[in-house]
């Protein structure tokens, strides 16, 4: 299926790994322009490489920490002028440490807050106002199946996950009408290296072995697998594509069925 988005230029967060590179690879495949964002300049270089051999599109890589408060507007800018605009944006970042719910404190909340809450929505709200005067926009955000279940041990991402949640489905109610779409994604457990080092901590942790750990996960996954990355994309892609015109301020799963209640 071709997604008509050819020719759309999108900026990519995490796309130096996992779920976000992935992404930035489906949309290059579709032939949009990309600028992938992470921390890492020297893996982003390569990964903009990548994408501009296999795809003939235009990659740029743009460094930026979104635990930086500044980050996110300059990042923004830094997107719209190398690539002249911007029409499509992936919200997404790394994932704040494992923590004992009972044992947060307010270093911790400032920082998951940060990364998780303000830093995509600055970067969002930077990027609306031209995608409404266009007529067309995809925000797109990758969110975490705990906004419908919470993990456990990551209350500081169960909480400011929501609340991005609450924003987005606000915002996309107020542009709906100009063409464009707000909508998150939510992935289950998939083979990245964030998902990685969380098993491999809880192995430390738990003294079990780090396969014993993803067999406990399997278990509750009806899949009885992890996801791939390109698994997840397809969907995000899907959600930036002119198809998708109509489907707004939804927040589904990616999730071989991992989350037990109803939607
Ligand atoms: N994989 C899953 O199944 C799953 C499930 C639930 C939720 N999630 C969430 O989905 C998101 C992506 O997960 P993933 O599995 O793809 O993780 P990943 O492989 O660890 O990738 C995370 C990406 O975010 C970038 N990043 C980390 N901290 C950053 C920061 N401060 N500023 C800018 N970029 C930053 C990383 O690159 P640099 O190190 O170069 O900055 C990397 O590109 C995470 O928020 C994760 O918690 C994933």
């Amino acid at each position: 299926m071709d997604l008509g988005i050819h020719g759309r230029r999108a900026l990519v967060g995490g796309a130096s790994s996992g779920l976000g590179r992935a992404v930035a690879e489906r949309l290059a495949a579709e032939g949009c322009d990309v600028a992938v964002s992470a921390r890492r300049a020297d893996v982003l270089e390569t990964v903009a490489a990548e994408l501009r051999e296999r795809h003939g599109v235009r990659a740029v890589a743009l460094a930026a920490d979104l635990a930086d408060p500044a980050a996110p507007r300059t990042l923004a800018a830094a997107a719209v002028e190398t690539l002249g605009g911007i029409d499509i944006v992936v919200l997404n970042a790394g994932g704040p440490p494992p923590v004992d719910p009972t044992a947060t404190d307010p270093a911790g909340w400032a920082a998951a807050i940060q990364l998780l809450v303000t830093s995509p929505i600055e970067l969002a709200t930077a990027l609306l106002p031209a995608m409404r005067e266009r007529g067309w926009g995809r925000v797109v955000a990758i969110l975490s199946y705990a906004v419908r279940q919470p993990i456990d041990e990551l209350a500081y991402s169960n909480a400011g996950r929501s609340a991005l949640v609450a924003w987005l489905k606000t915002a996309s109610r107020a542009v709906a009408a100009e063409g464009v779409t707000v909508n998150g994604a939510l992935p289950g457990r998939h083979a990245t290296p964030r998902i990685e080092q969380l098993d491999r901590a809880a192995a430390e942790r738990t003294g079990r072995s780090i396969e014993e750990v993803r067999a406990g996960h399997l278990a509750t996954i009806p899949a009885r697998r992890y996801g791939a990355p390109e698994e997840f994309a397809s969907y995000v892609a899907w959600l930036c594509s002119e198809q998708a015109a109509y489907q707004n301020g939804t927040f589904t799963a990616v999730d071989g069925g991992l989350i037990a209640g109803l939607p």
